[in-house]
């Protein structure tokens, strides 16, 4: 579905970037018409033009760069190797885990499921920012598939009030550089 979405957006993306190429590419041809002040106005358009052309692009391309790509490429950068798999149980008030070791740069999924009520599997880097979250519900498993970049020491931490000791509900996943290679 993610990836759907992804490639919906790029899509659109790329006929915007059409658009504005098509009307900056016409827009040049008309200039000997104008009267000297529509000709003025027109070379300050022109100039508006290219400030925010110039200010948004970058911008835009940058934006680009930096949006998540796991659900896109996480899958041919990861090796051939089958996924680590994790077992997530939630439960008032604690989280269950079929393993807490995981290895950098290789895809993980995390079946995630709940004991009694919904919960929230919030995975934390180590300067607290969320990288991947999947609701925990009882009765259902979700899966998420991640790729940790980094080793580090990971938290998950429940990310849907689920009652008087909600804010306790927190592990630890201990992410290790790859065997064989260079720490990352
Ligand atoms: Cu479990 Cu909040």
């Amino acid at each position: 579905m993610q990836e759907i979405a992804w490639q919906i957006s790029l899509v659109l993306m790329a006929l915007v970037g059409f658009g504005f190429t098509f009307v900056a590419l016409k827009s040049g041809r008309r200039c000997e018409d104008y009267t000297p002040l529509q000709k003025k106005a027109y070379r300050l358009r022109l100039k508006l033009f290219w400030l925010l052309a110039l200010v948004f692009g970058p911008s835009m391309i940058y934006t680009l760069i930096k949006l998540p790509y796991d659900a896109t490429f996480a899958k041919s950068n990861a090796d051939a190797r089958p996924p680590q798999v994790i077992s997530a149980t939630g439960y008032q008030w604690y989280w269950k885990l079929s393993g807490t070791e995981i290895e950098a740069g290789r895809l993980v999924e995390f079946r995630v499921t709940s004991a009694d009520v919904n919960h929230g599997f919030g995975i934390y880097n180590t300067d607290m920012k969320i990288v991947a979250q999947v609701q925990a519900m009882p009765g259902y498993t979700n899966t998420l598939q991640h790729t940790f970049d980094k080793a580090g020491t990971y938290k998950i931490m429940c990310l849907e009030y689920c009652g008087t000791v909600h804010h306790a509900m927190v592990a630890e996943l201990n992410v290790v550089a790859p065997e064989g290679r260079n720490k990352i």
